[in-house]
């Protein structure tokens, strides 16, 4: 948009209100409102690289191909040099999209470290089992590291990585791209400057969309807690750990309720069959209907490695729909991820926080109410209102990005700055500050299972760990 037309719409107006009232005339605020949204919070700390970072891909799937993707698009920062694999069709995607040499593409994460050491970093986006031992082996072989979350399945392998994170004084980041966001960096911002006063207490909801629900956490990879990581570390962690950043203080206790409602084989409709290809009577009239949600609708099929010919697709879906998970019916999978839970937390200063997560509700995007001594904040992802208590005037911050919230690739740039000038505290969600999110998990689904009031200890004394 020019500079004219943007003068003459409402939104000056917006912007210079809110520079007389001396609240957010900053130049990311300014630089959002002419759709800069590159140049919004640039952090004033980061560089020109003058040689791009080099970095090795383990696993490369849905997320670890969305992370690499940053060199694609940003080659004079980062260049992915190796690809480790065992998928055949994804590891040959990746070598075609990063022009690797056939040398440098493993079948198994543990080649890569067979060799020396031959790259600044590697990006560990395997599935959650599968985060400990290629991050342990990483870190020794002096790799600086970006880890997926969650961090490692247990408490005890998180401490590892920890500790050797601190022997060793490799970096290692977590993506926990919420703390990217647009939306948590502002609100971030406007609670840090004291704009609302004291934080008294926070709710925060996290709509998974039952359609999402239904994919990932019944049909899909993490729809057991026993073979996978329970819901709260899996899909949660990211809300813990933004609260806590929010807070800003440890916390203390922590208590969650929660289970499975809905998704049983005590609610499968009469006539429905065990896949949705089966003949199920009631498929026409299914919200979970796979025919409707992967063939009719084409959602989510990131998960099929679909050829790039778009005629073959019908047929590859239903054959996938066939032998896969994905074609299963919802009431008949050997799934216990709970699809509704709340977790209260009780933080070292004295607040509190509600957090709850809702399967079953048809919109996503996280929704935020924050009670301020002087003011409170309501929000959901795309803009939040802060109301100030004595004035009672109201800011409004608009920030709507992709549907993951904008940070992917928000936190890329910061990592990739941390590794080019070895300086972790460039990167917001390093594994010392994102252990904490992943405790509250454990005590959570411990507390869940237990009907217990849990305790967080960021230092436990069976792991010795260095400061
Ligand atoms: N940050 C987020 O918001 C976010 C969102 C979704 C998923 N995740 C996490 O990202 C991780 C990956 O999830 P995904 O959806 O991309 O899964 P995915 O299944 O698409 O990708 C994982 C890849 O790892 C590969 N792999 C398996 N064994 C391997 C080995 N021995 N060596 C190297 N690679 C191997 C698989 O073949 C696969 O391609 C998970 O831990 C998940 O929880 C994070």
């Amino acid at each position: 948009m020019s500079l004219r037309k943007f003068i003459t719409e409402r939104k000056i107006l917006r912007s210079l209100n809110l520079a007389k009232e001396n609240v957010t005339h900053r130049w990311n605020e300014i630089a959002s409102l002419f759709g800069l949204q590159d140049d919004v919070f640039e952090h004033p700390r980061h560089i020109k690289i003058h040689k791009p970072v080099t970095a090795i891909l383990i696993g490369a799937g849905h997320r670890g191909m969305i992370y690499a993707d940053y060199a694609t698009k940003n080659p004079d920062e980062l260049t992915i040099v190796a690809v480790a694999d065992p998928d055949i069709p994804r590891r040959a995607r990746a070598k075609l999209k990063f022009e690797l040499k056939k040398e440098f593409c493993f079948a198994d994460w543990k080649q890569v470290f067979e060799r020396p050491k031959f790259a600044d970093a590697v990006i560990i986006a395997t599935s959650d089992d599968l985060h400990t031992q290629p991050c342990l082996a990483a870190l020794d072989a002096g790799y600086d590291v970006l880890l997926e979350k969650p961090i490692a399945p247990t408490e005890h392998e998180c401490r590892l990585i920890l500790q050797k994170a601190s022997e060793t004084g490799q970096i290692v980041g977590v993506c926990h791209v919420l703390r990217y966001t647009p939306y948590f960096r502002q609100l971030k911002e406007v609670i840090d400057a004291g704009l609302i006063g004291n934080i008294i207490s926070i709710q925060h909801m996290e709509p998974i969309e039952q359609i999402h629900m239904s994919h990932s956490y019944v049909r899909g990879q993490w729809k057991n807690s026993n073979t996978a990581t329970p819901i709260v570390l899996a899909k949660s962690c990211h809300d813990t750990d933004i609260i806590r950043w929010l807070v800003n203080s440890p916390a203390h206790d922590v208590h969650c309720f929660g289970n499975l409602s809905w998704f049983t084989n005590a609610n499968a409709p009469e006539g429905s069959t065990e896949r949705c290809t089966d003949g199920c009577k009631v498929e026409a009239s299914c919200p979970y209907s796979a025919l409707q949600i992967y063939l009719r609708d084409r959602q989510r099929l990131y998960v099929f490695d679909l050829s790039n010919d778009k005629s073959k697709w019908d047929r590859e879906i239903l054959e996938n729909l066939k032998k896969t998970d994905y074609g299963r019916c919802v009431y008949r999978m050997d799934n216990n991820q709970p699809d509704h839970l709340t977790v209260n937390m009780l933080f070292e200063n004295g607040v509190t926080a509600a957090f709850s997560m809702e399967a079953h509700v048809s919109y996503e995007g996280r929704r935020t109410r924050i009670m301020g001594s002087k003011g409170d904040i309501v929000g959901n992802m795309e803009m939040f209102r802060m109301t100030d208590f004595k004035t009672r005037k109201q800011t409004s911050w608009k920030l709507k990005t992709d549907p993951h919230g904008g940070g992917d690739h928000r936190m890329m740039k910061d990592w990739v700055q941390a590794i080019a000038q070895q300086d972790k505290t460039l990167l917001s969600s390093s594994i010392e500050v994102s252990i904490e999110s992943h405790l509250i998990a454990f005590a959570a689904e411990k507390s869940r299972l237990n009907r217990t009031i849990e305790t967080v200890r960021l230092f436990d004394s069976s792991i010795p760990m260095k400061a």
